[in-house]
């Protein structure tokens, strides 16, 4: 397929972080059960993977689960998990052919073994991949992240004196992954609901109404040119639009 902006033409974000909402208003609208809104959603993957890919962004990280949405319904959590085990089971493949290397960021250990077990499993199948990095965020809280990292500091023995902002950053499940430069969310809400609060400081927001489960190539060239359009300065003065890793030197 042929890319939807060719690179040259705009600045492309490096890493593109989604928060998939709307799942439930989606099924609502036509009558049908939470469940096969979480369902159709997942159905919108494996194109939103290749739509981002084929327009070089390098890392995509999509919010599915939150350690909030515990809170639901007993049923509608065991058929979140029911549906992301059979993505991963169908998807895995498609996806390790396509040379995506697959990403976990959350709190794994709670998870159903057998569900656990599968995200590791398609991390490893997939750890040589270079085309495009998918961070799956499932069961992630941002304010959970940093509870763990803080534990794991003082674990670890560290002095105040030896904790700078980048020592934080090696203790974030994202440690290897640069800040999101773009974060996406569908469903017309304008809230974080506490995703990638520390990596999102500069981050630029987009919103856009459509549910997840019609999200698809024309909201991803919106995005995409209204990123292309921002003026990122990262507290400096002068206009700097360039991704996450040259941020902090921004002046
Ligand atoms: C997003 O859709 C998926 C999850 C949070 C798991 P929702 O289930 O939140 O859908 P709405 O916001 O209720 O429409
Ligand atoms: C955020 O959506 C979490 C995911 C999309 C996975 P929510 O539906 O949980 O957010 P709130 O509750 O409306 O803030
Ligand atoms: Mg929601």
């Amino acid at each position: 397929m042929v890319a939807i902006i060719p690179s040259t033409s705009i600045i492309t974000p490096r890493h593109v972080a989604v928060i998939m909402d709307a799942n439930g208003r989606w099924a609502a609208a036509r009558g049908l059960s939470r469940a096969h809104g979480h369902r159709a959603g997942t159905e919108r993957i494996r194109e939103v993977i290749k739509a981002f890919a084929d327009n070089n962004v390098e890392y995509l990280t999509l919010f599915a689960l939150s350690t909030e949405n515990w809170r639901r319904p007993r049923r509608e959590i065991t058929s979140l998990m029911r549906i992301l085990s059979r993505t991963i089971n169908k998807e895995v493949h498609p996806l390790n052919d396509a040379g995506i290397r697959l990403r976990y960021i959350g709190k794994l250990d709670v998870l159903e073994p057998t569900l656990r077990r599968r995200i590791e499993d398609a991390v490893l199948l997939t750890k040589q991949n270079t085309k495009m990095t998918v961070c799956i965020a499932f069961n992630y809280g941002g304010r959970a992240e940093v509870v763990d990292a803080v534990r794991r500091i003082v674990d670890d023995g560290l002095t105040p004196e030896q904790i700078t902002e980048q020592t934080i950053e090696g203790y974030l499940y994202t440690d290897d992954l640069p800040d999101p430069d773009l974060i996406i969310r569908t469903g017309g809400d304008q809230r974080l609901s506490n995703f990638l609060i520390w990596q999102a400081a500069y981050a630029e927001y987009y919103s856009t109404p459509t549910y997840w489960p019609d999200f698809g190539e024309a909201d991803i060239e919106a995005a995409l040119t209204e990123f292309s359009k921002r003026i990122r300065k990262f507290g400096g003065l002068s206009s700097h639009n360039k991704s996450s890793d040259s941020g902090e030197n921004a002046n």
